[in-house]
C-alpha cells in the first residue's frame, strides 16, 4: 500500500473522519464537485437504475448520492455512515428509508437484501479496501450490482492533496486520507467475488475547468474513477 504522507505537498494539520466531517458537514455541499462523481455515475452504462428494488448507499454523508439514486428512479435505499453530523442532513432530505450509524466495512444491515451497493467517495478515508468490498458481497444478494466511485490515486499523488475542508477559523484541514492505486480496487473487489463489469476515469476537462480554473495545469489528468461489479451466482 501506498502511504499518502509521501506525497503530501500540503501539510495540513489531519483529523479523523468523524471529527473532519463533523466539521465540514455545515459547507460540504457547497464544495465538493458534481463532476467529481454525479458525472461519472450519470456516465455509467450499468446498472439499470430504475431496475434496482433496494440500495445500500454506504458513506451515504449528507444524502447526495441518495439523491441523484432517487432521480434515477431507485425507490428504496438504505444509508450508512459513520459521521452522525452527516446522517442528520441526510435524515433532513428524506430520500433514505433507513439511516445507520456504522462503519461501511461492517453496516449490520441484513446480508443479501440489496442488489445494489454504491459507495461514492469514501475510498481514499478507508485503511484497507478489502474489509469494504467484502461487506458489499455479504450485503449484495444474486445478480446483484456494485457501483464504487473513487478519489483517483494519481491525483492524489500528482496534487499532493488529500481530502480536506475549511473550518470556521479559515484553516484548511485534512481528513484522513489514503492512496489506494487501481489495482488495489480490482484485487480486493475480485477477491470478495464479484467481477469486473465497466470502469470509468473522469479527467479534468472542460467541465471541471470551469468549476476550478487554477487546476489548468492538472488538465486530462484523471481524478476520479467508477468501478461497476456484479455478483455473479
Ligand atoms: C466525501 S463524503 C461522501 C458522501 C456522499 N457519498 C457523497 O458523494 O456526497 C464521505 C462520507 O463517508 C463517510 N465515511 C468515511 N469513512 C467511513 C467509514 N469507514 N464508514 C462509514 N462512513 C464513512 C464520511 O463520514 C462522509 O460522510
Amino acid at each position: 500500500m501506498v502511504d499518502f504522507s509521501e506525497f503530501d505537498t500540503r501539510g495540513y494539520r489531519t483529523v479523523d473522519v468523524t471529527t473532519g466531517y463533523g466539521q465540514w458537514v455545515g459547507s460540504y455541499e457547497q464544495t465538493v464537485e458534481d463532476v467529481m462523481d454525479i458525472a461519472l455515475l450519470d456516465d455509467l452504462a450499468e446498472p439499470r437504475w430504475s431496475a434496482v428494488a433496494r440500495a445500500a448507499d454506504l458513506g451515504c454523508g449528507t444524502g447526495r448520492t441518495g439523491a441523484w439514486l432517487r432521480r434515477n428512479g431507485v425507490t428504496a435505499i438504505d444509508g450508512v455512515d459513520l459521521t452522525p453530523g452527516m446522517l442528520a442532513v441526510a435524515r433532513s432530505r428524506g430520500v433514505h428509508d433507513r439511516l445507520v450509524e456504522a462503519d461501511v466495512c461492517a453496516t449490520g444491515l441484513d446480508a443479501g437484501a440489496y442488489d445494489l451497493v454504491i459507495a461514492s467517495l469514501i475510498d481514499e478515508h478507508l485503511p484497507d479496501l478489502r474489509p469494504f468490498y467484502d461487506e458489499a458481497w455479504r450485503l449484495g444478494g444474486p445478480g446483484a450490482t456494485c457501483v464504487v466511485v473513487a478519489f483517483h490515486p494519481h491525483f492524489i499523488m500528482a496534487t499532493g492533496m488529500p481530502t480536506h475542508f475549511t473550518d470556521a477559523s479559515g484553516e484548511p484541514v485534512a481528513i484522513t486520507t489514503h492512496v489506494h492505486l487501481l489495482s488495489e480496487h480490482i484485487m480486493a473487489g475480485l477477491r470478495a467475488g464479484w467481477t469486473l463489469v465497466e470502469m470509468r476515469e473522469g479527467v479534468v476537462d472542460e467541465g471541471w475547468l470551469a468549476v476550478k480554473p487554477k487546476w489548468e495545469r492538472f488538465r486530462h489528468h484523471p481524478v476520479s474513477a467508477a468501478l461497476v461489479w456484479r455478483k455473479h451466482s
